[in-house]
């Protein structure tokens, strides 16, 4: 029951429990390419470079022969976040997995899986690993970026031993091992196709494994009385991106949302020419409608390119990711099923400010400060030692996949919502929640700047002048502008789990009022050097909950820029983005 594929010109396979002759493997010789180095959020480049020739094939024959004998008989999964080329790379993929013994290849019907879903896949079908085809909130099309990363076992984006290993099979790749004429699948539709006795493709949904999980951490007949009244509207934005393909099945379909709060979740292969971050500068058309507009909504949310990515907002209010966390971990044991017997742990990374801190101490749970990426919570995971995190940089998820998680992050706050809603007369607003959680723990305003596309040796240079020349008077006691110095160090961590230490992760400045600033350079910048500072101050005064965070922050800020000498170190008056 060999099929053509209606669109395609290439031979193609109809799904329905097909059963073909084993594929005949071939090695096909290459040469190493250049330049291949994965990092944590895998390997991204511009879309046409891994579009042409072996520059896909290369990489992914290197993954496999970094993971060597240990693949061989296993089964992993593929998805993406729907962006160009994902399709044509997903069989170019199936392919090689196919020669190199995988025995089972399970595929997001249409290539599409967001990345918490793949995660979410991996931890509940038990499989050796998932490859997930995405440069994250990078524009996407034939002009933009493209990338691709591979995620272990418990569903975490791969440890830096199989990173590193890859990056060293690609320096010596001389074959890549492939199935050339096995037949494109078609993955318009689930169903699977066994070839011979040892390999088959089975195309899956790429929402349902991930909505069961969902449907076990959250209360879904709670969310969808608030959902599903007349009093709440609420609107999501996918930004043309992934969570499009997963907005109606849960908010709609699941929760009784109504189909006109979804904005832009037609997912596209260029993702509307936007760039998919949530924030404020980029969710433009979300931030129209919630701040000034009609005042029609309630609440608003987006997600990122492979929907891992949150933004949360009130009618004229901004969540700050750290205080996001925060708020979800001081609510979590009331508003979520999943945390009904309280959180593990809670973990945060350095530059994220310390609105958890005082919300773990408030508990009596386990605190972690860790390094900026997501890796770093895996490991206290998987040892149960932390229940939610989060990150500055729009992360925020919890121990029920091994990836931050977007729409988790929507879930959680419509939570609270539902709870804090029930019986009330008057509607209890995202602005209301916050302030009560200001006036029981205090507010810590945070803001960072980004000086993006800097040139390299400058912004070194400015690092090294922060740890050369600042740090070393930044004792105890000592003055900093009108502040005063508590302690001040280049951020070191030592996982408390297996040992290992990650050393110069930003220059941290605290002062005694709790004040900090730090400095580090972006680790998944694409061209030139992006500088961050984050800023953060902290107040228990209940008059001056409310201030504007960039005139609260204004003495720290100019401080912060007059001991860098940022601007005669890179010649930038202003950030390029402030969050
Ligand atoms: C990715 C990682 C996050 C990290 C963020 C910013 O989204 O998954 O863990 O916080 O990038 O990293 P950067 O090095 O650019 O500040
Ligand atoms: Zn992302």
């Amino acid at each position: 029951r060999l099929d053509l594929g209606e669109s395609s010109s290439k031979r193609c396979v109809r799904m329905s429990a097909v059963v073909l002759e084993a594929a005949q493997a071939t090695a096909v010789p290459t040469e190493p390419i250049e330049g291949q180095k994965t990092g944590t959020s895998g390997l991204r480049k511009k879309a046409r470079v891994f579009s042409s020739g072996n520059y896909l094939a290369n990489w992914v024959q290197s993954l496999f022969n970094a993971l060597g004998d240990e693949l061989k008989g296993e089964s992993i999964v593929l998805g993406g976040d729907g962006r160009w080329f994902n399709k044509d790379a997903a069989q170019i993929i199936i392919k090689i997995a196919a020669a190199n013994g995988v025995r089972k290849v399970y595929v997001g019907q249409d290539a599409v899986l967001a990345t918490p879903a793949a995660s979410a896949i991996i931890r509940k079908r038990k499989l050796y690993g998932g490859l997930i085809m995405s440069a994250s909130h990078n524009p996407g099309g034939p002009e933009e970026d493209w990338g691709i990363k591979f995620n272990y076992n418990s569903g975490e984006p791969a440890p830096e031993k199989i990173t590193n290993q890859i990056y060293e099979e690609t320096k010596v790749i001389d074959k890549i091992l492939t199935c050339p004429d096995m037949p494109d699948i078609d993955l318009s539709a689930p169903g699977e196709v066994q070839f011979g006795s040892d390999f088959s493709v089975e195309v899956i949904s790429s929402v349902d494994d991930y909505l069961e999980l969902l449907k076990e951490v959250f209360d879904f007949g709670m969310i969808r009385s608030l959902l599903s009244s007349p009093d709440f509207n609420f609107v999501f934005d996918a930004l043309h991106a992934v969570t499009g393909a997963y907005a109606e099945p849960i908010f709609v379909e699941a929760l009784g949302g109504k189909m006109d709060s979804l904005k832009n979740c037609v997912p596209k292969e260029d993702f509307g020419g936007g760039h998919p971050d949530p924030n404020l500068t980029y969710a433009k058309e979300l931030v129209g409608l919630m701040f000034g507009g009609d005042g029609k909504y309630d609440f608003g949310a987006a997600s990122d390119g492979d929907g891992d990515r949150n933004m949360i907002l009130g009618k004229d209010f901004f969540i700050t990711p750290s205080d996001s966390v925060a708020m979800i971990a001081a609510n979590a044991q009331e508003c979520i099923p999943y945390f009904k017997g309280g959180l593990k742990g809670v973990a945060r990374s350095m530059p994220t400010s310390g609105a958890l801190d005082l919300v773990a101490a408030k508990l009596g749970v386990p605190f972690f400060e860790t390094p900026t990426g997501w890796k770093f919570f895996g490991n206290l995971m998987d040892a149960g030692k932390c229940s939610v995190c989060g990150e500055e940089s729009f992360g925020t998820g919890g121990d029920h996949v091994r990836e931050k998680d977007g729409i988790w992050a929507v879930l959680a706050w419509l939570s609270i919502l539902a709870k804090k809603n029930e019986g009330s007369d008057k509607l209890v607003t995202v602005k209301d929640i916050a302030v009560e959680h200001w006036n029981e723990f205090g507010r810590n305003y945070f803001c960072r700047y980004d000086y993006e596309g800097c040139d390299s040796d400058s912004a070194n240079r400015m690092i090294e002048h922060l740890r050369g020349n600042v740090l070393p008077s930044a004792t105890e006691g000592s003055k900093m502008g009108p502040f005063t110095v508590a302690k001040a160090d280049d951020f070191e961590y030592t996982d408390p789990i297996d040992g290992s230490v990650a050393s110069k992760q930003g220059i941290r400045i605290v002062m005694d009022d709790g004040s900090r600033i730090i400095f580090r350079l972006s680790g998944t910048g694409s061209s030139g050097a992006t500088i961050r500072l984050y800023i953060e101050q902290y107040t228990d005064d209940k008059t001056k909950m409310l201030l504007d965070a960039q005139e609260a922050l204004k003495p720290i800020i100019d401080t912060a820029l007059e001991v860098s000498k940022l601007q005669e170190f890179t010649g930038r008056d202003k950030p390029t983005v402030i969050t």
